[in-house]
């Protein structure tokens, strides 16, 4: 029987994980099944037993299970324990890890598909939920001048912004105190747009020529149409986000780096 792999969440009916991961596995010559697997809301521990006990070897989670998923990870990376999520677990002899890629996966995508460095630059990120948790710790990393996490409840900006103070200067603030602030590049980890609101920003938050990255996939979002009104001087989804947090994972299992770069001239 081939390995077993899957992704849980809900929805997950449109996740392009089980493509993404079936061309890794031919780039690679690894032989292996990756499936997506709708899960209930309350049924996400027995999925997941369910799941290993049956030989499965690896899984993603996406959302909302990611919280749920750090909590049942007996290991855990270090990056995951700071991020308070878990995107991968990977079944091991002394059992089972849990990491996150998703930072890393942006920051791929970041400095080498889109070419940008984050050292010395002023970061806005939107939004203080799971999304924005995941992604802190490797953006600190690269030394930017300055990280403000913008939220529409202040207090979870603040909180966050606390717990990822000893690595580099970073604060939180409220949605509607932005005016007369400029960033170099804003990444949007709201849930806006996936909830059909949009997110009112003032005119003038963006360097002209600076970026807006929305870690959403779908190439038109309400924020990437605003950063592009705003003078962006280049905007993305997060679909490469996407697929280099896959490839860290597919790392993590099978201790073979796919290359992303093929794959992302196709989708
Ligand atoms: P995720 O794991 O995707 O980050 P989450 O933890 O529920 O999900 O966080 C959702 C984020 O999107 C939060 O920052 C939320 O703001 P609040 O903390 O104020 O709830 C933000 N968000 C969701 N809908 C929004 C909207 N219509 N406008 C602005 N922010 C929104």
């Amino acid at each position: 029987m081939l390995d077993q792999y899957a992704v849980m969440g809900n929805p997950i009916a449109h996740s392009k994980s089980p493509i993404i991961h079936t061309v890794f596995a031919e780039e690679t010559g690894q032989s292996l099944t990756y499936t997506a697997i709708q899960v209930e809301p309350d049924r996400f521990p027995e999925a997941v037993d369910a799941f290993f006990t049956s030989g499965g070897k690896g899984l993603n989670v996406t959302v909302p299970f990611k919280t749920e998923a750090y909590a049942l990870a007996t290991l855990r990376s270090v990056r995951a324990t700071r991020a308070g999520a878990v995107n991968t677990l990977h079944l091991r002899k002394n059992g089972l890890f849990g990491d996150n890629t998703d930072g890393i996966g942006l920051l791929r995508d970041l400095t080498q598909n889109i070419g940008i460095s984050l050292q010395g630059i002023r970061v806005l990120v939107l939004g203080a939920g799971g999304a924005a948790r995941g992604i802190l710790q490797p953006i600190l990393e690269q030394k930017p001048n300055f990280v403000l996490i913008a939220n529409r409840t202040p207090a979870r900006a603040h909180q966050l912004a606390s717990i990822f103070s000893d690595l580099g200067k970073i604060r939180g603030s409220g949605l509607d105190t932005l005016a007369g602030e400029r960033f170099d590049l804003i990444l949007n980890a709201t849930r806006a747009s996936l909830e059909g609101g949009t997110l009112s920003l003032p005119d003038g938050l963006l360097e002209k020529g600076g970026g807006g990255y929305d870690l959403m996939y779908g190439k038109n979002t309400p924020f990437l149409s605003w950063a592009k009104e705003q003078g962006a001087g280049w905007v993305s989804d997060g679909l490469g986000m996407l697929v280099e947090q896959a490839a860290e994972a597919f790392f993590i299992w099978r201790g073979v780096r796919p290359s992303t770069a093929p794959l992302l001239k196709r989708i």
